[in-house]
């Protein structure tokens, strides 16, 4: 064990499970935490708080003040999905469950958000890619979280004498451009030293901007290689020839985009963890929330077959950024990659021969390979 990982410490987490399958997922998530603690003494202290769907009923707020400043206070932020049900979408007089994501983005100013992509070698066959075409694929995707059309103003929906009008504006400054971009090189340099920044600068003004910085801030990596792509040829590209990718970078909407498509090259969205960081420094390191990158699927929420191996991948991810527990992170990922190696598949990944188990038998597997 490395000086680093032996240390005991006390770690504060915020954990928001949120809506649908969140705290389902959550759930088996936390029982990680525990189990690594108890292994390595470490204290995971978790604060509960609500967001979304029962937050509205609660506290009339999709995250309130309160809430922010437990997340404010604490060395990281665990987070499960928000939204996605019905009654509660599209209405511009209601509030909106996403709007606490958006606000712990943004006033955390969590501007980069990683996800990376290496599908499991006994997934291969599960993706409805061809596992010749998959074989080799592990990638990182950088996308820009606190910028781009999900916060640019104006963006409204309006009355006009000729009938309604929207209009949603897609803004970036060089500063938030630059920060990304630095963040995906040197993100690099713990990889394959290659970044691929993707825009649609044949069209959008943003995307100009996005790349004569790109370039500029290649003169300062002389070691990392660089190429550029537009949105439309990276989308064809990940399922062409995924192997081909180490780092992209790319702004808000894009990386929502590429990294659904992305997902499937794992096998499911069941599989995707994700860490969004910013600058603050924390007693641990660096300041950080974790969340899932599937959504809060209402259809099967409640029934005990969501895939949680995204969110306990998330809490690995959350242990290497925040904590700088390496061994323990890269222990988690070792026990998730045995069970699926033992063959258990959650719903979403079935597989004629394989035995198909439901959220919390998955969770103990994982457990239990850890222990
Ligand atoms: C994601 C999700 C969110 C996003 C939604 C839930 C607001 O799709 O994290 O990818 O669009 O960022
Ligand atoms: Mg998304």
């Amino acid at each position: 064990m490395s000086e680093e990982t032996s240390t005991l410490g006390t770690y504060t987490i915020t954990v928001l499970p949120g809506d649908g399958i969140g705290p389902e997922v959550i759930e088996q998530a936390v029982r990680v935490l525990h189990a690594i603690g108890e292994r390595y003494q470490h204290t995971f202290q978790m604060h509960h708080g609500l967001v979304g769907i029962a937050a509205i009923e609660a506290e009339g707020q999709a995250i309130s003040d309160a809430t922010m400043e437990l997340c404010q206070r604490s060395d990281a932020v665990l987070f499960g999905a928000v939204g996605g049900i019905s009654g509660y979408e599209g209405s511009k007089t209601r509030v909106r469950p996403e709007e606490a994501l958006l606000r712990l983005r943004k006033e955390l100013e969590l501007f980069a958000n990683l996800r990376p992509i290496r599908p499991f070698k006994a997934l291969l066959n599960a993706s409805t890619i061809k596992p010749e075409v998959l074989e080799g694929t592990d990638l990182l995707v950088v996308r820009e979280l606190t910028g781009g059309l999900y916060f640019g103003r104006p963006s409204e929906i309006r009355e006009t004498p000729q009938g309604r009008e929207a209009v949603d504006t897609m803004f970036y400054t060089e500063h938030e451009i630059e920060r990304i971009i630095r963040a995906a090189f040197d993100l690099s340099r713990n990889r394959r030293r290659k970044v691929t920044s993707v825009d649609k600068a044949n069209i959008l003004n943003t995307s100009r901007l996005w790349r004569y910085v790109a370039e500029r801030v290649a003169g300062d990596y002389p070691d990392v290689a660089v190429d550029h792509l537009l949105v439309d040829t990276c989308s064809m590209q990940l399922v062409r020839r995924p192997t081909a990718f180490d780092v992209i970078v790319t702004e808000n909407t894009f990386g929502d985009i590429l990294t659904d498509e992305a997902a499937m090259l794992a096998g499911s969205m069941g599989m995707l963890p994700s860490a969004s960081l910013g600058t603050r420094q924390t007693a641990h390191g660096l300041f950080g929330m974790y969340e899932p990158i599937h959504g809060s699927a209402p259809d099967i929420a409640g029934q005990g077959k969501a895939n949680p191996i995204a969110a306990i991948l998330t809490v690995a991810m959350m242990l290497r950024y925040s904590f700088g527990l390496h061994q323990e992170a890269n222990v988690i990922e070792a026990a998730v990659e045995q069970v699926i190696e033992s063959g258990y598949r959650t719903e979403d990944l079935k597989e004629a021969d394989k035995p198909v188990v439901g959220t919390q038998e998955m969770g103990r597997l994982i457990v239990d390979a850890l222990t």
